[in-house]
């Protein structure tokens, strides 16, 4: 049975629009959050158009007392079906720059990892008291290398990683489904801030498309655009050193 209440956190602009976009149909009830209201209404107005019914709430996820309440509120009023974990901050260093930005690391910790983590654990339990549905968690490719020009940001998805494969065990015994999805180069504002070159670059609606598809189907890995997969195995072929050497000189 298709999931009818879905959350999308970072349903304002990038690939959490497109997810929204590939979700609106007649009989979905979408829930889009984001902090920009305006574009958030927009985006509804989109998937309104295509059939769902979409509410908006505009907070900033950092806040988590404000996630936790939307979430438990949201939950009462439409029990969720499918809830995407997908707000994210980008943060890549400049070459000159001593160090991270301190603030600029909290935010990316808080947004991509504490929120996520949070939000997913509060559902989680109320998904496992029905006996059914699916949190998807947006990592990236970054997981899997230690990034000199973004060393929270790899960290954060790397942390998603594993806290998407522990849920997932943990959950599998209430019919609750996790699945981490993990990008490369999707084209969207956040993409646009990183220098090229980025291999393989698909538009935002094409890889909501394919994650939409690969959702109905309860996968519980997504790894795209395709070719991220042998690239990805192939690196963890190579020593350490090699690779270190290899991101060192990136
Ligand atoms: N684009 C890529 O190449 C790529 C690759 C791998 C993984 N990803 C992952 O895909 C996800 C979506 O990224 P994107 O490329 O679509 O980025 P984006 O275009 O910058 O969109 C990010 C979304 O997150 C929301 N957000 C950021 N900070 C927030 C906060 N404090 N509170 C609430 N919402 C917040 C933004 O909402 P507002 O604008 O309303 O603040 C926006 O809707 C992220 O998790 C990202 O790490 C992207």
């Amino acid at each position: 049975m298709a999931p009818k209440t879905i959350l999308i956190t970072g349903a304002s602009g990038g690939l959490g629009a497109a997810l929204a976009r590939a979700h609106a149909a007649p009989g979905a009830v979408l829930l889009l959050w984001g902090r920009d209201g305006v574009r958030l209404r927009e985006i509804a107005a989109q998937c309104s158009a295509q059939g769902a019914v979409a509410h908006v709430t505009a907070f900033d996820i950092r806040d988590i007392a404000a996630l936790t309440a939307n979430l438990a509120a949201a939950d009462v009023q439409t029990p969720i079906d499918l809830a995407i974990f997908n707000a994210g901050l980008g943060g890549t260093v400049a070459d000159d720059a001593l160090s991270e930005n301190p603030q600029g690391a909290q935010a990316t910790a808080e947004v991509n990892f504490v929120s996520p983590v949070v939000g997913a654990s509060a559902i989680a339990g109320a998904m496992a008291k029905r006996g059914r549905g699916h949190i998807v968690l947006i990592g990236s490719i970054a997981e899997s290398f230690p990034l000199p020009m973004a060393p929270t940001y790899a960290a954060t998805k790397a942390g998603l990683a594993m806290f998407a494969e522990a849920l997932s065990i943990r959950m599998a015994k209430h019919n609750v489904a996790v699945t981490l999805v993990s990008p490369g180069f999707i084209d969207t504002p956040m993409s646009r801030q990183v220098p090229p070159p980025k291999p393989f670059l698909m538009s935002a609606d094409d890889a909501a498309r394919i994650i939409a598809a690969k959702i109905a189907r309860r996968a519980r890995r997504i790894v795209l655009p395709w070719q991220f997969i042998p690239l990805r195995a192939l690196t963890r072929l190579l020593p350490r050193a090699v690779l270190r050497l290899i991101l060192s000189r990136a």
